[in-house]
């Protein structure tokens, strides 16, 4: 174990050689960005000296208006920003998104059997039939996600991110004038360029090994080439990142920060079901999948009996964005009531988590996981000015 000065001063010289344009835009210490539905560590992560992103899409507007009004008691003067979701393509975008009533029509009986097919086999209980589950799908579209902004601008985030597209004009514009920053998720160059064109101030370039909906091109070799193709917009890098040392390389491919996801899931202060925390720490670099099998659209997560089945030969096919969500909302909750007690349960959940998942092997308060994170990029960063010397 290092001693604590010596932990100290290498934080203040990983602090010094991280400042970045970032740093300056957002006011924030370490240009580490976490991106978590989950309030705590959203606020632990601002504490810390990075920047917390709220995840807003699972929210109706009274539910964000609770949270962000938590996180800026928790916060104070820091920065925060929140996530929404927009996609470019979407079931019912023509309307800028159909009410969930409208939308079950567009679900075959297939798909539906083929849920009830799974949970049979698996075993897996009824709901009881109390229960108090209305599913959320407001922000998976254009309209939704203008509720959640009416919202966040009541409220004083500094930035503003949308996925799965560039953010509509709208969204743009309103931001802007409300004096905050917009930034916006690619998987691709030609995305982020649309991103620039859409009028972003910062581009997230986000590779294949990421937790959650992912392109085809890796981290490595993406970041560079959106690097260059939207300067001197910043951009920062996304997918596989947990580590000084992963940091480090992000910003040598030219990223002037990092934007995390699934580092923050085995978290002290992250509420991942226990059953998938365990089943995050025993998991290797192996154990992930690119797969439809929760919104429709292909997102990493954890190998489980239930992508494996929609992904198997006898898979109906999963169906398009919002509706994959909506069919398996029910069965979701199903599985995650029963996981800690039942065995087909236990299999079959799963949830989103990149290709670090092999490297949390142990559960960690939010802010030692941002100091060892700035500490390893000290170490870095110094053995990289050494060589050759
Ligand atoms: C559990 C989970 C849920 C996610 N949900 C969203 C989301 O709603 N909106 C979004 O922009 N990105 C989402 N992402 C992607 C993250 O914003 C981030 O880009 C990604 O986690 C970075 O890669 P990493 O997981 O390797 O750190 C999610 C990621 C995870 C792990």
């Amino acid at each position: 174990m290092r001693s604590r000065q010596t932990a100290d001063r290498m934080i203040q010289r990983g602090d010094a050689a991280m400042q970045s344009r970032i740093c300056e835009m957002l006011g924030i210490e370490y240009p580490i960005l976490a991106f978590s539905h989950q309030r705590d560590v959203v606020a632990a992560v601002t504490r810390a000296g990075g920047l917390g992103v709220l995840g807003a899409v699972a929210l109706n507007p009274e539910a964000l208006d609770v949270e962000l009004s938590w996180i800026e008691e928790q916060v104070g003067d820091l920065p925060y920003g929140i996530d929404v979701i927009v996609p470019a393509h979407y079931v019912g975008e023509e309307a800028g998104g159909l009410d969930a009533g409208s939308l079950t029509a567009f679900i075959p009986d297939k798909q539906r059997e083929f849920v009830n097919e799974i949970l049979e086999r698996y075993d897996v209980p009824p709901l009881p039939s109390d229960r108090d589950h209305q599913i959320g799908l407001l922000g998976w579209s254009a309209k939704g996600a203008s509720s959640l902004l009416d919202v966040a601008l009541r409220h004083r985030p500094a930035v503003v991110a949308n996925a799965l597209g560039p953010p509509p004009d709208d969204m743009v514009q309103r931001v802007h004038e409300a004096g905050r920053l917009v930034a916006a998720l690619a998987g691709r160059p030609d995305h982020a360029l649309k991103h620039k064109a859409a009028g972003v101030d910062i581009v997230v370039a986000q590779g294949y090994e990421a937790g959650g909906h992912t392109g085809e091109i890796s981290t490595m070799v993406l970041v560079p080439q959106v690097v260059d193709a939207v300067a001197p917009t910043p951009v920062l890098a996304a997918g596989g990142i947990a580590s000084g040392r992963q940091m480090a390389a992000a910003m040598a491919l030219g990223a002037e920060g990092v934007w995390t996801g699934s580092v923050w899931l085995t978290t002290e202060e992250a509420e991942t079901h226990p059953v998938v925390k365990e089943k995050f720490i025993a998991a290797t670099s192996a154990d992930t999948v690119r797969s439809r099998a929760i919104t429709g659209k292909p997102a990493r997560q954890l190998k489980s009996a239930w992508n494996q089945a929609w992904d198997g030969p006898e898979s109906p096919g999963a169906l398009g964005m919002p509706l994959q969500t909506m069919l398996i909302a029910d069965a979701q909750l199903r599985i995650a009531r029963a996981a800690a007690a039942n065995p087909g349960a236990r299999d079959l959940i799963t949830y989103f988590v990149g290709q670090v998942v092999g490297q949390l092997n142990q559960v960690k308060p939010v802010r030692r996981v941002v100091l060892e994170m700035v500490e390893e990029y000290a170490e870095a960063v110094e053995r990289l000015a050494g060589l050759g010397e």
